[in-house]
């Protein structure tokens, strides 16, 4: 992917990574309510958004963002209960939703703890076409996807050289990790590159690699070695906020 279809913004320091992320989630917000009344959301699971939950969250700074009109749903999502420590569902519980207050019936949740991920994928776009008011073929379009970066390029639950790569007509589908929770929940590429807005938030230097592969890399035979080489929005923007360190090993 060449950088000049991307908007890559490279910050100083953990305090300007949670302001710029902010700035963007809340522009996002507002644009999406003044075109068509509501702002729908996915989160990004992992550590790195908890810095922009708990800001969004914050007394002093919630009424940035008109949550009344805000449906958040999830990129994906680890195959446990709600409660588990490695929900990411959880996370957001706890660094989001609950210092909002924020009403279950704008929270839609992947149900990691179903027996069967297939079938709770399936559920989600069920969930997903019902909310968003399509039918098959049509596509979701999300006003803005949070998305992490890991260390070996994956991005929501796409992972390295796994069939979940080649999805081009499901919302969503299963996942499988190399590593912690093997079993997982994803949004599809092609649902997320239908998105108004991507916006991956990926801080610290032992990401510089796969953030030096992802943007800077020219061969198309690296996309399934570094899947998020796979996201590019169709007609939205995307930004990315790196720190210095993610960005260390970039050509400036
Ligand atoms: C997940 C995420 C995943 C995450 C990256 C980065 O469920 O783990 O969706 O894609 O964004 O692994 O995670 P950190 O922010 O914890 O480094």
């Amino acid at each position: 992917m060449s950088s000049s279809q991307v908007d890559i913004k490279v910050v100083e320091d953990q305090a300007d990574f949670a302001r710029k992320a902010a700035e963007l989630f809340v522009d996002a917000s507002r644009e999406a309510i003044a075109d068509h009344g509501r702002f729908r959301v996915a989160l990004a699971g992992g550590s790195t958004p908890k810095l922009l939950y708990r800001l969004l969250a914050e007394p002093e700074h919630r009424g940035w963002v008109e949550w009344s009109r805000t449906d958040c749903y999830f990129g994906d999502e680890r195959c446990v209960p709600p409660d588990h420590p490695e929900s990411n569902y959880r996370t957001a519980q706890e660094t989001l939703f609950d210092p909002l207050k924020l009403p279950s019936d704008q929270v839609f949740r992947m149900r990691g703890e179903m027996a069967d991920p297939d079938q709770a994928a399936g559920d989600y776009e069920a969930v997903l076409r019902r909310q968003f008011g399509i039918a098959a073929p049509a596509w979701p379009r999300f006003d803005l996807i949070l998305l992490g970066l890991g260390e070996d390029g994956h991005t929501a639950s796409l992972f390295p050289e796994t069939s979940a790569l080649e999805e081009r007509i499901r919302l969503a589908v299963p996942g499988q990790a190399p590593k912690g929770v093997k079993d997982r929940l994803t949004l599809t590429v092609p649902t997320i590159n239908h998105a108004r807005m991507i916006v991956f938030l990926v801080s610290g230097r032992q990401k510089a690699r796969a953030v030096q592969a992802v943007l800077d890399g020219h061969d198309e035979h690296l996309d399934r070695l570094w899947p998020a080489r796979l996201i590019h929005p169709l007609v939205g923007r995307m930004v990315w906020v790196l720190d210095r360190e993610a960005n260390s090993l970039r050509k400036s």
